[in-house]
């Protein structure tokens, strides 16, 4: 309610005129609008039926958060354009990219929590000159992706990468966005106006909806595949079983805060992560409930108020908050000894795979004996897996409760990698060659 009030303020609006009731499916929109914001609605509702429609659905639909609200920027902000014919030669300037900076206006704590998490680094971390993996990783999607091609520099990065992680939006002279940057469905794009984000990978525009944020499917377009196969951990678990059999009957629709067991029998990647519950509120700090950095090379536990740092989080508190996940549904014995069992299996990735495997690279690169090129090299290929694949599978698999990715895409390959590595090795150590 708070929000509410606070909006209807920004927006300058008659509080009285807008009630909020969430069982509300349609109310009209007309009222309280400018008549520049109303025509925006009128005229696209015959270009792209598609958004108005989506929006009219919308929780910005019912409450008169319009076009205009999101759209609008000032003259003065570096993204002001007049491209769309109506506002042309008008006093409105307007943006076609949304930032998190205009949903701060009504939705400040949303935007500071996210970019207080790993998030809002997914951009930032490959794209920025002092990012710790730059130059590794733009060699791997520009000269070995791209195949050195000037023309094909940023195929790799522009269909790929920056459609998870983000981009960096530039401008054309007329305020447009260019293709090099945008459209881009990434977590943590950078804008020209200086913020980090992209609020609608969970809640798509439009609708800008909840109850699809609280769905696996939200999280699904990007965790997944070989490196971080969240979404096919989550379904060999026994929480996807369940929600796999029977998700679809359960209710997505509550208010938030007030979404709690009994709505839903198994937790959803939401659940776990992000949503209010028992005890816990919303958090858009997705690094908050987490102990360990799962993704590192070695995972270590979390220790750094820094978004750009590798351990992001505070790893004690982070495992307390999860657990309390847990007690809405399981004793304290159940959730101990679980997290007992996954703990174990990922200090034997750092202790039995990790520390043994990169104790042999810095031996090798003592001696000279790996080649200039990572990608070309039988020994830092299969390292690249191990920690990349087969290592964050095992390790994942083993913190979601999902046991063919804890053993069969993990351990058992692991062992596999590490006999291969060590016959490589011995190789390069006994004959002082590259083979
Ligand atoms: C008289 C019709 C009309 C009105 C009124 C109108 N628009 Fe548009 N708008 C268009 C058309 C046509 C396009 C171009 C669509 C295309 O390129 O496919 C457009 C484009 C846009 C774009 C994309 C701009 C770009 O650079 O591609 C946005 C965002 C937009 N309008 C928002 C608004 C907002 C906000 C308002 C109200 C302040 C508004 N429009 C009023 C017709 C209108
Ligand atoms: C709550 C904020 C919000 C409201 C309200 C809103 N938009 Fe948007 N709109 C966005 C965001 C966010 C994007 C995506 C921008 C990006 O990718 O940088 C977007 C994108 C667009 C685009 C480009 C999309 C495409 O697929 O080509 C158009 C056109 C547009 N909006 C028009 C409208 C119109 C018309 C309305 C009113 C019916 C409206 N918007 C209401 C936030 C909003
Ligand atoms: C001018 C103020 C304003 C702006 C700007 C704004 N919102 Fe909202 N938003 C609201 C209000 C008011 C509500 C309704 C709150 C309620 O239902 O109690 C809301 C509700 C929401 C909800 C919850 C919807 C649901 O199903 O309950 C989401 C998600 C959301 N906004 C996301 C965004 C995002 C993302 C942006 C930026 C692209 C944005 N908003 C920009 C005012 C705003
Ligand atoms: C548009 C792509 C995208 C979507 C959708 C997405 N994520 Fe992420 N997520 C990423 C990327 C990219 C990273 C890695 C960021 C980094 O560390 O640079 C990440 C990292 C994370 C992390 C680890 C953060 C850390 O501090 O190491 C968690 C946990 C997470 N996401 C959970 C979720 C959940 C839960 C959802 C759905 C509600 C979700 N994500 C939706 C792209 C996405
Ligand atoms: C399908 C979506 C997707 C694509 C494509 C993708 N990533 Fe990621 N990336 C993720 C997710 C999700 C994580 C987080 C994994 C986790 O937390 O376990 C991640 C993690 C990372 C990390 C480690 C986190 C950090 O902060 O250092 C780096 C670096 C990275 N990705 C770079 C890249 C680069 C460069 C590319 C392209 C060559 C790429 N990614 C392609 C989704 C993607
Ligand atoms: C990684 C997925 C994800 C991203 C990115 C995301 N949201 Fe959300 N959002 C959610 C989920 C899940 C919920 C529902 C939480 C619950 O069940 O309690 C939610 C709920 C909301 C709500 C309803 C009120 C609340 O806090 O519960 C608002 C408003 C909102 N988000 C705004 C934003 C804004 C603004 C951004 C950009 C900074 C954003 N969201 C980015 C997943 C996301
Ligand atoms: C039952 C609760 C639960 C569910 C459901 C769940 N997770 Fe997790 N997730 C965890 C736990 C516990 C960890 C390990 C936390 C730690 O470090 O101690 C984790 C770790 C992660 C990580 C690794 C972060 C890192 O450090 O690299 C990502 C990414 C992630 N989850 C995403 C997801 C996605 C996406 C979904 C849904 C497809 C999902 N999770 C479903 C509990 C859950
Ligand atoms: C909304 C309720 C709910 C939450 C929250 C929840 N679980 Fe579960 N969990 C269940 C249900 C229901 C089952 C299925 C029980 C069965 O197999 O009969 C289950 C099964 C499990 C199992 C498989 C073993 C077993 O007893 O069946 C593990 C392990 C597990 N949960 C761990 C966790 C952990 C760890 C968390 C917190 C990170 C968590 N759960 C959060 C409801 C929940």
């Amino acid at each position: 309610m708070r929000l509410f009030f606070a909006t209807a303020l920004a927006l300058g609006l008659a509080t009285s005129a807008y009630a909020v009731d969430s069982n509300i499916k349609t109310l009209k929109v007309e009222r309280g609008l400018s008549p520049e914001g109303q025509k925006c609605i009128e005229c696209h509702a015959e270009k792209q039926p598609g958004i108005v429609a989506d929006w009219k659905m919308s929780r910005h639909g019912h409450v008169g958060v319009s076009c205009i609200d999101c759209h609008q920027v000032d003259p003065g902000s570096p993204m002001a354009s007049q491209s769309c014919p109506g506002v042309k030669g008008t006093d409105i300037y307007m943006s076609v990219a949304v930032t998190p900076k205009t949903c701060a206006r009504c939705h400040s704590q949303e935007v500071e929590q996210f970019n207080a998490s790993g998030h809002y680094r997914a951009s930032l971390q490959y794209h920025e000159a002092d990012g710790r993996n730059y130059e590794g990783m733009k060699a791997l999607m520009q000269t070995h992706e791209g195949q050195g091609m000037e023309k094909y520099k940023n195929a790799a990065d522009m269909t790929g990468c920056m459609q998870c992680h983000g981009s960096v939006v530039t401008l054309d002279g007329s305020g447009r966005p260019n293709k090099e940057g945008w459209p881009t469905a990434g977590i943590g794009t950078q804008y020209p106006d200086g913020s980090v984000g992209n609020c609608v990978v969970c809640h798509t525009r439009h609708r800008f909806n909840v109850a699809e944020a609280r769905k696996p499917a939200a999280c699904a377009s990007c965790h997944l595949g070989p490196d971080h196969p969240d979404i096919e951990i989550f379904n060999n678990s026994k929480h996807g079983h369940i929600y796999n059999s029977e998700g679809s009957e359960w209710n997505f629709s509550s208010a938030p805060d007030a979404w709690e067991p009994g709505d839903y029998r198994a937790p959803t990647c939401a659940v776990c992560h992000q949503s209010g519950i028992g005890d816990l509120s919303t958090t858009h700090n997705v690094s908050e409930r987490l102990r360990w950095n799962l993704w590192a090379k070695r995972s270590n536990v979390r220790n750094s108020p820094d978004p750009l740092s590798m351990l992001t989080g505070d790893g004690v508190k982070g495992r307390e908050l999860m657990k309390k996940v847990c007690s809405n549904c399981h004793t304290s014995l159940h959730t101990d000894n679980f997290f007992e069992q996954a703990d174990n299996h990922i200090e034997l990735y750092n202790e039995g795979y990790f520390d043994v495997a990169d104790k042999m690279l810095k031996e090798l690169k003592e001696k000279n004996l790996l080649k200039a090129n990572p990608w070309d090299d039988e020994f830092q290929k299969v390292y690249y897996h191990l920690w990349h694949h087969e290592g964050r599978r095992m390790r994942q698999g083993a913190a979601m409760g999902a046991p063919d990715y804890a053993h069969w895409h993990g351990v058992f390959e692991l062992q596999q990698d590490l006999y291969e590595l060590k016959h490589i090795y011995k190789q390069r150590m006994d004959s002082g060659k590259i083979e």
